[in-house]
């Protein structure tokens, strides 16, 4: 037998109000699921400004910030823990890039998601990119944890 070197990670993801509004919640969670990382917490969450404010700290003052706490305001998001080893590169694989338009066939982005006319602002989920931000936003998320 191999030693047990690996730690199972854990990663913050939201299916963001577009995805919920859409009913593609339980399309998504079968993704994540099928490919055979655990569901760990998963809770309908209306995000407050202060949420939106710290989760997307990175991109305060660039000109889709507005634009973007707005549109993540406009209805709940369905907030996940998912564990299993690799699922913070893993995740972010299944979710695709992060224009829908170039994300690829496949991923969720690519098979679920599209431009509105909004260029990228709805790409239907977020996945931590970082054991350092999935940590920071798990606590934003599930606070009580
Ligand atoms: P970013 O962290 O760059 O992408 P990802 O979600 O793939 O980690 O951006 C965060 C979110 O901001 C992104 O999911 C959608 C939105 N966004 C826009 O609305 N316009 C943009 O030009 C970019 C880059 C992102
Ligand atoms: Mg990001």
């Amino acid at each position: 037998t191999q030693p047990t070197t690996s730690t199972i990670e854990r990663t913050l993801i939201l299916v963001k109000p577009d995805g919920v509004r859409r009913g593609l919640s339980g399309e998504i969670l079968r993704r994540v699921e099928a490919k055979g990382y655990t569901l760990a917490a998963v809770e309908l969450v209306h995000a407050t400004p202060d949420q939106l404010a710290t989760h997307y700290a990175e991109h305060e003052g660039k000109p889709f910030y507005a634009p973007l706490v707005d549109f993540m305001l406009s209805g709940p998001t369905l907030a996940v823990i998912a564990e299993g080893d690799g699922v913070i590169a893993g995740f972010r694989s299944l979710a695709g890039a992060t224009d829908p338009t170039a994300a690829a066939p496949g991923t969720i982005r690519g098979d679920l998601g599209r431009d509105w006319g909004l260029k990228v602002q709805q790409n239907l989920v977020h996945g931590s990119d970082s054991p350092e931000s999935a940590e920071r936003e798990i606590g934003i998320w599930f606070p009580q944890s």
